[in-house]
């Protein structure tokens, strides 16, 4: 069974006192499909920024990055390099955010497997480790354990603390070879993108706005494109 489909097993509800406590409940398959359609063509671009601020494990990022992958792989899968770079500007153009630290870590790993699986199946024993650990190092970034609401990381109680959630943004340089990340604050770009009102509504489900906009620059890093998890 591939992953996918083992997580489809898994029920919509995991606890009363979840769902309680944190509104967790999952969003079923034929909804996320069904929501996904309504923007079908930025779900199936490489680039195209998405941002789950209550992601949970994942569903909509699993399904959008599904869709990119079947676009790297159509444009790609002859040339090892290029799926290679490429998946990973499709890994860096998701984000997500949940209150709870497992949900956090189930949408990395998820996110994780469906690449794995397709990196293996097409590059078999000439996969390389680094661009494994890269592609964990930006899964690491851009699915954060934070308040969406307050826009500041939590702690194991699921407490804010007073570190704000900071974005990356990814972009590719010099022929793929490097890429650039640059850190911003979510408060930030929400604000600066609240301020175009013709953004806003673009910006449900998903869209570029966010990561595009301005917001509070941080602090920008160059890496080798194969081995970003090197800071
Ligand atoms: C209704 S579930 C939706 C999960 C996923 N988006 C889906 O559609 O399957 C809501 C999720 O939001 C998370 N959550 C609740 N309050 C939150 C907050 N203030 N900030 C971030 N995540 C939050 C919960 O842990 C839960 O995973």
């Amino acid at each position: 069974m591939k992953p996918e489909e083992e997580h489809q097993e898994l029920k919509q509800v995991k606890s009363r006192s979840r769902v309680r406590d944190h509104g967790e409940v999952f969003t079923a398959e034929r909804e996320v499909k069904a929501m996904c359609d309504l923007v079908k063509d930025e779900t199936e671009r490489i680039d195209s920024l998405f941002l789950e601020p209550a992601c949970g494990d994942g569903n909509f990022l699993a399904e959008i990055f599904t869709r990119k992958l079947v676009s790297v792989t159509r444009f790609y899968r002859r040339r090892q390099f290029d799926w290679e770079v490429k998946s990973l500007v499709a890994i860096g153009s998701l984000y997500g955010v949940d209150i709870l630290g497992d949900n956090v870590e189930a949408c990395r790993e998820r996110l994780f497997g469906i690449w794995d699986a397709e990196y293996r199946r097409l590059f078999k024993s000439k996969c390389a480790e680094c661009v494994s650990l890269s592609a964990r190092f930006i899964l690491g970034r851009n699915i954060v354990r934070g308040n969406a609401l307050s826009m500041k990381l939590v702690d194991d109680a699921a407490q804010d603390t007073d570190s704000p959630i900071v974005f990356s943004q990814w972009s590719l340089l010099a022929g793929g070879v490097k890429m650039r990340r640059e850190d911003f604050e979510f408060a930030s770009l929400l604000a600066a993108a609240e301020q175009d009102s013709e953004i806003v509504p673009d910006a449900v489900p998903g869209s570029e706005c966010l990561l595009q906009e301005s917001g509070r620059f941080l602090g920008s890093k160059l890496y080798p494109s194969r081995r970003i998890f090197d800071e």
